[in-house]
This record gives structure tokens, C-alpha cells and sequence, in this order.
């Protein structure tokens, strides 16, 4: 199949561009490298032994969409493509909302004005907010805290309304949980820019040296340990996640909303201590206060993407803290020491 990957220089889009050329689709990258290297997209090519197209265009650029449709015909698009940074996102809240779910817009309408109605979309378990229950459902009480998360919200909301105006359009919303990782080879991974906001990441800069100490926000939590609890899921196996959920879309109509988690949660305890387990390196933090709007534990119900996508995750805590350390220890300075 003919695949459009928005964002797929990035972190997440990366690692699904390597299973999609792996699995023979063809794929056209489009990109406009505000927080992310065409050094990834080489090493996507060293891994698969071929290159993925790509374009440096923006989503808000229809003009340029429009060159790219027409050039490549995709099938279908996988939708990456957008600003994450929870805090950026209070002190910027109108970049987030153009970018995002303006660009959004006028990614949706460059595809129908080609007749290309199959939709991946990133979305994130921040839209459930500070959850109620535990395991989370997708039919959780929906309510994001930021303007981040609301963009997501309101994009996942732009969508149900779009395939309820147009039932031909076929969607699927993956509400990620916390990716972390990296591909078994070590030649694409997570590369923060600045100080790593996320856990995982902040933890390898220590492991590697590039960081004196992680600070943990909070031991008061209601947790075992009153730290907070996440469920980390590999990227890898988000990334196939995204290959079922095109096939899907390929099989028949509709629109799935489904959870892309492992199930399990861990604390931060626990992922600093399977961290120094596996890579033999010590993580020297401290305690701090609790970090404003942090919630203290968030976890997956897996079951709806096992029943519509037929996807689970199969790659263990050991096996993210692995093939991360990997990544890390190959590339310290993450790509930038190789541009
Ligand atoms: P990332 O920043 O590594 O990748 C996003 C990519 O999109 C980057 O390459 C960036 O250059 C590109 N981009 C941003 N705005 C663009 C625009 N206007 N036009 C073209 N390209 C643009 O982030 P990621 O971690 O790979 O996340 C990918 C998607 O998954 C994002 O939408 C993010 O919100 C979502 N998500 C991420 C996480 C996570 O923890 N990483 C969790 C849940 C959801
Ligand atoms: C995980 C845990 C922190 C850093 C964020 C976004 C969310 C999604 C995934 C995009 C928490 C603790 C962290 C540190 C720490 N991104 N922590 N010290 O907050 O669950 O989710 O990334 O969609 O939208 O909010 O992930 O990795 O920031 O934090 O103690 O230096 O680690 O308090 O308990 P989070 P995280």
C-alpha cells in the first residue's frame, strides 16, 4: 500500500516508517523537521535497506500537501505530525492549536480533495485527564488538563464529526500511553531536544553522563512506592500497532478508538532500578516536589486494540530499557553529533 507518514522523522514515526518499508508498503514522508533530523531518516534507510520518499513540507501548507498527493497518490495516511511538549504548550497555547489541529484540518482536506479517506491518528491517554478508574477504558470520562492535550481532544472530536458527515472515511485513533525504547538495531531512538521533559529519556542522559542526577517530581503519591505509575509501552510495538490498525482501515469501514498500552503500570522507581538492572549504570536522583499536573498513576485496558486490531504488545520493561540504553550509549549526543 501507498502510505503517507506525516511526522515521520520523528521519534514514533521513525520506528513505524522502519516496519512499514519492512513490510513492503511504500511510503512517502512528510515532514518539516521542527523537532526532529533527516539523520533519522538515513538510518531508517540503513536499517531497511531503502529509503522511504520524503518531503520537507508543513501540514499547514496545503499548497504543498497538494504537491505531494499528487505526486505520490497515497492510500492512506498515518498522522504523526505535531508539537507535544505539555509545558510549551501553556506558555504557547495558539502555535499549539495552528499547528496541530489547524494543520490537522488541512491535512483531512488535502486527502478528501484526493479521495484518500483512511486516517491513523495520533492521539494520547492525556485526553483522559486525571483518570477515574484504573485500568483505563476507552470509554472513560474524556478531559484533558493542557493545551496540548487539548488539541488532541479536540482533534479526536473534529474526527468523530467528519465520519459521522462522511461515513466513507475510515479512522483510527490510537491513544498512546508512554512510548519509550528504540529499535533493536540502535540506529534510531528517542532525541529530545533540550532538557528531556519525559522520564525515560532523562534517565539515559544520566546513564550516559550528560546529566548529573534525575530529580524524581514526588515520592507522596497514593502509589507502592509514592511514585508515579505509568504504563510504558516499547515503541516498536506501538509502531506495528499502527500496521494493524491500516489494516483495519484496509478491511472495511468505520472509525476505532483504541488504547495503545501494555496494561501493566511502574512506578519511577521501578523503571530506574530495571533501568540499572539491564544496563549495568547506576541512576543517581533525588526527590523533589510533586511537578504541576502530574496525575499519579495512569494504565491501559489493552483489550479493545486486541479485539479490533488484533495487535498486542509482546516486548517486556527489560527489553525498552535495553534497546534504549542501546540507542543512548551508540549515540550520546542523540543524531546531532553526526549533521
Ligand atoms: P516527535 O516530535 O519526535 O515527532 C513529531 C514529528 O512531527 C517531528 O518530526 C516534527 O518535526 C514533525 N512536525 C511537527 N509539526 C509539524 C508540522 N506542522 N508539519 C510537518 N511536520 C511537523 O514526537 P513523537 O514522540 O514521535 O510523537 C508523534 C506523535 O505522537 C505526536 O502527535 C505526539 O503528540 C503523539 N504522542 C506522543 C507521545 C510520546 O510520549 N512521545 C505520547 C502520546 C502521543
Ligand atoms: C513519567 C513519570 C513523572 C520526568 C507525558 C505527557 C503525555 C505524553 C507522554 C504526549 C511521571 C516522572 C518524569 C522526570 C520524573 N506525551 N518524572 N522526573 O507525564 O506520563 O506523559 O509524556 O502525548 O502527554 O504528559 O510522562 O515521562 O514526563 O513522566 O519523576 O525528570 O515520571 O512525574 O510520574 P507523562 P513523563
Amino acid at each position: 500500500m501507498r502510505v503517507l507518514v506525516t511526522g515521520g522523522a520523528g521519534f514514533i514515526g521513525s520506528h513505524t516508517v522502519v516496519e512499514l518499508l519492512e513490510a513492503d508498503h511504500q511510503v512517502v514522508v512528510v515532514d518539516n523537521l521542527s523537532n526532529s533530523s533527516l539523520v533519522a531518516l538515513e538510518r531508517v534507510a540503513g536499517i531497511c535497506g531503502r529509503a522511504p520518499a520524503f518531503a520537507k513540507v508543513d501540514i499547514c501548507d496545503k499548497a504543498g500537501l497538494r504537491q505531494v498527493f499528487a505526486e505520490h497518490r497515497p492510500e492512506a495516511v498515518v498522522h504523526f505530525a505535531g508539537l507535544k511538549a505539555v509545558g510549551e504548550s501553556v506558555e504557547k497555547p495558539l502555535s499549539y492549536y495552528q499547528n496541530n489541529i489547524a494543520g490537522t484540518a488541512t491535512l483531512c482536506e488535502v486527502m478528501a480533495e484526493h479521495g484518500v479517506r483512511q486516517l491513523v491518528f495520533s492521539s494520547s491517554a492525556t485526553v483522559y485527564g486525571d483518570p477515574e478508574t484504573l485500568p483505563i477504558r476507552e470509554d472513560a470520562p474524556l478531559g484533558a488538563t493542557n493545551p496540548y492535550g487539548r488539541t488532541k481532544l479536540f482533534i479526536e472530536e473534529m474526527l468523530r464529526d467528519l465520519h459521522v458527515a462522511d461515513p466513507s472515511w475510515r479512522i483510527a485513533i490510537l491513544r498512546y500511553f508512554n512510548p519509550i525504547g528504540a529499535h533493536s538495531s540502535g540506529r534510531i531512538g528517542e532525541d529530545p531536544q533540550g532538557i528531556p521533559s519525559n522520564l525515560f529519556p532523562f534517565i539515559t542522559q544520566v546513564a550516559i553522563g550528560r546529566r548529573d542526577r534525575l530529580q524524581v517530581f514526588g515520592d507522596d503519591y497514593p502509589t507502592a512506592d509514592g511514585t508515579g505509575v505509568r504504563d510504558y509501552i516499547h515503541v516498536v510495538d506501538l509502531a506495528l500497532g499502527h500496521l494493524k490498525a491500516l489494516e483495519r482501515l484496509a478491511a472495511g469501514p468505520g472509525l476505532v478508538t483504541c488504547n495503545l498500552g501494555t496494561g501493566q503500570g511502574y512506578s519511577v522507581l521501578e523503571m530506574v532500578k530495571s533501568f540499572e538492572r539491564v544496563s549495568g549504570r547506576k541512576v543517581p536522583y533525588e526527590i523533589i516536589a510533586r511537578r504541576p499536573g502530574d496525575i499519579a498513576a495512569c494504565y491501559a485496558d489493552p483489550s479493545m486494540a486486541q479485539k479490533e486490531l488484533g495487535w498486542t504488545t509482546i516486548r517486556s520493561l527489560d527489553e525498552m530499557c535495553r534497546d534504549g540504553w542501546r540507542w543512548q550509549e551508540g549515540n550520546p549526543k542523540g543524531y546531532s553529533e553526526t549533521e
